[in-house]
């Protein structure tokens, strides 16, 4: 019976991939971002994105379905037609909509840098001289800090995800990272594994590197999937259940 429901499934997916009506709706997704998504014991994806892209596909009558991918790859892999859209606190920029689409802004997302809360670091670039600070690979922080530091003699490294920034970061190989200011607070700061760590000097924004917040990835030309996907959004935000979602994960 299950597995007769994952071939019509797979069936509706594959037959609407030019049809007004998205049944079934893969997305593709980087686990390692908690509050936004992670992985919980039971080896299921969850978090704030989790939840907003079920009852966006609950609005629109689809069937979600989530396909994990490292976020430096999550572009090749939605043109590749691996997943139909990406929901992982993807930044809208400039460069990113050359090559895909985006839906209307889910949340606003200012970097902010994390170090020991006694370091004394500001994301000044003389400051940071000499300084090694972590970043996850193919995001928006990593083309900051490789444009605004990296050629002032700061050392830039890139790590596949961000689980293993923190873990370098913990371990003193790192002396601060950057990444999404709301993922740091909640899903760093305020957890045991971020005791006497703090933000380091203020958000950072910069719309040509740090984007225009963040929003749902999608293919060009899936102008219908974007269309019914902001119409749901919409939705979810009159009916408020994206206010109690928001409030849920951000406590704000
Ligand atoms: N917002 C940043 C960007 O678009 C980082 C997103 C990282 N997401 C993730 N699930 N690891 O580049």
């Amino acid at each position: 019976m299950k597995r007769l429901a994952i071939y019509l499934a797979l069936a509706l997916a594959t037959a609407s991939v030019n049809a007004k009506d998205w049944k079934v709706i893969r997305f593709g997704v980087d686990p390692s971002y908690p509050p936004l998504e992670s992985k919980g014991p039971d080896g299921k994806v969850q978090g704030l994105d989790i939840e907003l892209g079920a009852a966006l596909c609950a609005q629109l009558q689809a069937q979600c379905i989530w396909v994990e991918q490292d976020f430096d790859s999550m572009i090749p892999a939605l043109k590749g037609r691996k997943f139909d859209a990406i929901l992982s606190s993807m930044t809208i920029t400039e460069p990113r909509k050359k090559q895909i689409d985006f839906s209307n802004k889910l949340f606003d997302a200012p970097a902010r840098m994390v170090a020991l809360a006694d370091a004394k670091l500001t994301p000044d670039a003389k400051v940071l001289r000499d300084k090694r600070i972590g970043v996850q690979q193919g995001t928006t922080a990593e083309t900051y800090a490789k444009r605004q530091w990296a050629p002032r003699g700061v050392t830039i490294i890139s790590y596949a995800n961000q689980d293993q920034v923190y873990a370098d970061l913990l371990s003193k190989r790192l002396d601060a990272s950057l990444q999404d200011e709301i993922q740091a607070e909640v899903g760093f700061l305020k957890t045991p594994r971020g005791q006497g760590f703090a933000f380091a000097g203020p958000s950072i924004k910069d719309p040509e590197t740090l984007g225009q917040g963040i929003a749902i990835g999608l293919r060009k030309g899936d102008t219908d999937l974007k269309e019914q996907l902001n119409q749901a959004l919409a939705e979810i935000r009159q009916n408020g259940t994206y206010q109690k979602l928001t409030h849920k994960y951000f406590n704000r």
